[in-house]
């Protein structure tokens, strides 16, 4: 029994070890070796456990009513659960984009790194920190100056305006990938219906943004990195929501890297291709 928990912790160690990703691991291999040998052996940490940990706190301890505890769960369960989520047989947006980032290996790992943290921390409040991660995209200054619509939508009472700035713009126009800074922003109206009965944008609710600017991707955990965008949200007053954990954001976007994480990204380019140069 023990030799097959050695056998298999050592086997993962090197199937992480293998992949390129990892070369700059190779001065923990030899820390996770030294592990094996303690009386109480200890999970090596898994690739991918960062990106967990922004939504499922850092010490597997969940800050929101909505995302569960994964330390000291039961590690056959966790394993299961994040097949089902890869499968899409269980379905959450979040989870579905997570794990279909990760292979059977990974999966595992994972499992193992999360059941051995203690379900009841000696510190139970210093274990509930949370690892959210935060927007550092500010409203567009003058918007909508410099920005151009490409899409209007009226739903539930609510209309949606699609802004792309000229460096959004351009590129889309030219058919190329969206370059740093790209900046789409989101706008909800209250609609309201003109002398002639037809709806127009009333009074701003909120707005959401996402901006690309180089190096912004380096310090988000690779299972969530959008290459360099960021997200944010903005009151009517274009005051950013720090409350915002981005980690959301980016779970959801991260399927479609190859429109640029942009899902409307079709709508950009139809539009901005019958258009003039916009400026
Ligand atoms: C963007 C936020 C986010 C990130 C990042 C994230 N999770 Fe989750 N996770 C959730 C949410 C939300 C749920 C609840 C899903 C549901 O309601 O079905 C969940 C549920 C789970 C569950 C099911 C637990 C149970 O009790 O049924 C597992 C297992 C899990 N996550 C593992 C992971 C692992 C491992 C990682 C890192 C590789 C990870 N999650 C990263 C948001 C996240
Ligand atoms: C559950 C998945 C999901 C999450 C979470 C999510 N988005 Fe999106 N987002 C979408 C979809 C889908 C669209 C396209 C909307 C449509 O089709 O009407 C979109 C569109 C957008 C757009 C317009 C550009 C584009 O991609 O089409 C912006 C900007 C945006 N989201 C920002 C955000 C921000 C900021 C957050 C975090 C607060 C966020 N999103 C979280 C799914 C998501």
């Amino acid at each position: 029994m023990e030799s097959f928990y050695v056998a298999a912790k050592l086997c993962r160690v090197f199937s992480q070890y293998a992949q390129p990703s990892l070369r700059a691991r190779a001065a923990l291999v030899p820390v996770l070796l030294l592990a094996f040998g303690a009386a109480r052996a200890q999970a090596p940490t898994p690739l991918y456990v960062e990106a967990c940990k922004a939504c499922h706190g850092r010490a597997g301890i969940s800050l929101n009513p909505t995302i569960p505890n994964l330390a000291g769960q039961k590690p056959a369960y966790l394993e299961s659960q994040l097949k089902a989520f890869r499968s899409k047989e269980r379905k959450n947006d979040l989870m579905n984009a997570i794990a279909a980032q990760l292979n059977d290996a990974d999966a595992r790992a994972l499992a193992v790194y999360w059941s051995s943290l203690p379900a009841v921390p000696a510190d139970a409040n210093g274990a509930a920190v949370s690892a959210a991660i935060h927007s550092r995209m500010d409203f567009p200054r003058n918007f909508p100056a410099g920005f151009t619509v490409y899409q209007t939508l009226i739903e539930d009472g609510v209309m949606t305006k699609r802004y792309a700035n000229a460096v959004a713009w351009e590129a889309a126009r030219g058919g190329r990938e969206l370059p740093t800074g790209s900046v789409i922003v989101q706008a909800s109206y209250q609609v309201q219906r003109d002398a002639a009965g037809k709806d127009i944008a009333g009074a701003v609710q909120s707005y959401s943004g996402m901006e690309s600017r180089t190096d912004w991707g380096k310090d988000i955990p690779l299972l969530l990195r959008n290459e360099n965008w960021d997200y944010g949200l903005f009151g009517a007053d274009g005051k950013r929501r720090d409350e915002l954990n981005e980690a959301q954001c980016l779970a959801c976007h991260k399927p479609i890297g190859n429109d640029n994480y942009v899902f409307t990204m079709k709508e950009l380019r139809q539009a901005s291709a019958h258009s003039h140069p916009s400026s």
